[in-house]
C-alpha cells in the first residue's frame, strides 16, 4: 500500500449520478478523488497528462463504453489499478469487465468503508504480486474479508487441506487472535497457542516455533489463536514478523486466517504476503 495518499480519478459514465457515486466513496487524508470526468475520451486525457493510482470507472448496467474505456487504460497506462462501480444487475458485464482489464468490481450502494476495504485489498494484491518471493517454493497467502461470517476461515483451512493433501507442506496461522476458531473447525485442541508462543522466553527458532505448531491429520501445521480474547494484546507485529520469515524458510505454503477489517498484526500480514485473497 503507498505510504502517500491514495489518488484516485473517477470516470463516470453517462446515466449515472456522479454525487451520488462520491457518496460511496472515502474521502480523508490517506485517500483522495483527485479529479471527476465523465466518459472514456476525458479519462483517457487526463490519465495521459496526470498520474493516478486508481481509475474508478462508475457504470450503470451493461455498458460498451465503459469496456472500451477499461481496454484503452490497460493499453495507455498498465501501472494504474482498475476498479469498476457496478450499478443495478449487468448481466455478463462483470466477467467483460474482467477480462478488458478491470481489477476489482464494486457494486453500489456500498459504504465508504466497504470501498476502502476493497481499494486496499486490491492495492494490496497488486503489491503482493510485485514482492519478489523468497523462495521459488515458499508463498505466503493472506485470506482478508471485511467483516466476520464471510468465509475467510473456511476458504483458509480449506485451502490449507487441499495443499497439504497435494503433497505441499503448510502452515496454518489463526490471526484471529481474539475470536480465531481455526482450532475448532479442524477439530484439534488448543494445547499451544500463539499466545504461549509469544509468552515464552528465549530467542524464537524454527525448533522452537515447530514445538507450537499443533498437526492436522492432513499434515497441516497450525498456530492456533489465543484460548482468551485478553490474550490477544500479547502478540505483537515484531513475533509476526519473524514467525512469517522462519516458515517461509521451511514451508511451501504459509496460509494467514484474519480477522474482520485492518488490524495492525492485519497489515503487518500483508506487507509480508506474496498473494492476497
Ligand atoms: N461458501 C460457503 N457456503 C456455505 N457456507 C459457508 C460458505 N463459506 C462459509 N460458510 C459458513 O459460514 C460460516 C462463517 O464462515 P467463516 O469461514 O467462519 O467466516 P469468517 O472466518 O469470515 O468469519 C461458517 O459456518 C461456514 O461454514
Ligand atoms: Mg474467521
Amino acid at each position: 500500500m503507498p505510504s502517500r495518499p491514495v489518488k484516485a480519478l473517477l470516470a463516470v459514465e453517462p446515466g449515472v449520478d456522479a454525487e451520488h457515486v462520491q457518496e460511496s466513496l472515502p474521502s480523508d487524508e490517506d485517500f483522495k478523488v483527485v479529479a471527476v470526468v465523465s466518459g472514456a475520451d476525458e479519462a483517457l486525457r487526463w490519465l495521459r497528462d496526470s498520474a493516478a493510482d486508481l481509475l474508478f470507472v462508475a457504470c450503470a448496467g451493461y455498458s460498451d463504453r465503459a469496456l472500451l474505456l477499461l481496454d484503452a487504460v490497460a493499453r495507455q497506462n498498465p501501472e494504474v489499478n482498475v476498479m469498476v462501480l457496478g450499478q443495478g444487475s449487468p448481466n455478463g458485464f462483470l466477467r467483460r469487465a474482467f477480462e478488458a482489464g478491470a481489477d476489482d468490481i464494486v457494486m453500489l450502494p456500498a459504504t465508504p468503508e466497504q470501498v476502502r476495504f476493497e481499494v486496499h485489498k486490491l492495492l494490496a494484491r497488486k503489491q503482493g504480486d510485485e514482492t519478489p518471493m523468497i523462495s521459488e517454493h515458499s508463498k505466503l497467502v493472506c485470506v482478508l474479508g471485511p467483516k466476520g461470517g464471510t468465509g475467510k476461515t473456511l476458504t483458509a483451512t480449506n485451502l490449507s487441506v487441499c495443499l497439504a493433501q497435494r503433497g505441499e507442506k503448510v502452515a496454518l496461522i489463526d490471526l484471529d487472535l481474539q475470536f480465531g476458531d481455526v482450532a475448532l473447525c479442524l477439530g484439534l485442541p488448543p494445547e499451544r497457542t500463539v499466545y504461549d508462543l509469544a509468552q515464552s522466553p528465549g530467542a524464537l527458532d524454527a525448533d522452537k516455533l515447530d514445538a507450537f505448531l499443533a498437526t492436522h491429520s492432513s499434515g497441516v501445521r497450525t498456530l492456533i489463536a489465543p484460548r482468551r480474547p485478553d490474550q490477544a494484546s500479547a502478540v505483537g507485529a515484531e513475533l509476526l514478523r519473524e514467525v512469517y520469515s522462519i516458515l517461509r524458510a521451511s514451508y511451501d505454503w504459509v496460509i494467514v486466517d484474519t480477522p474482520p477489517g485492518f488490524t495492525a498484526e492485519v497489515i503487518t500480514s500483508i506487507d509480508s504476503a506474496t498473494h492476497v485473497v
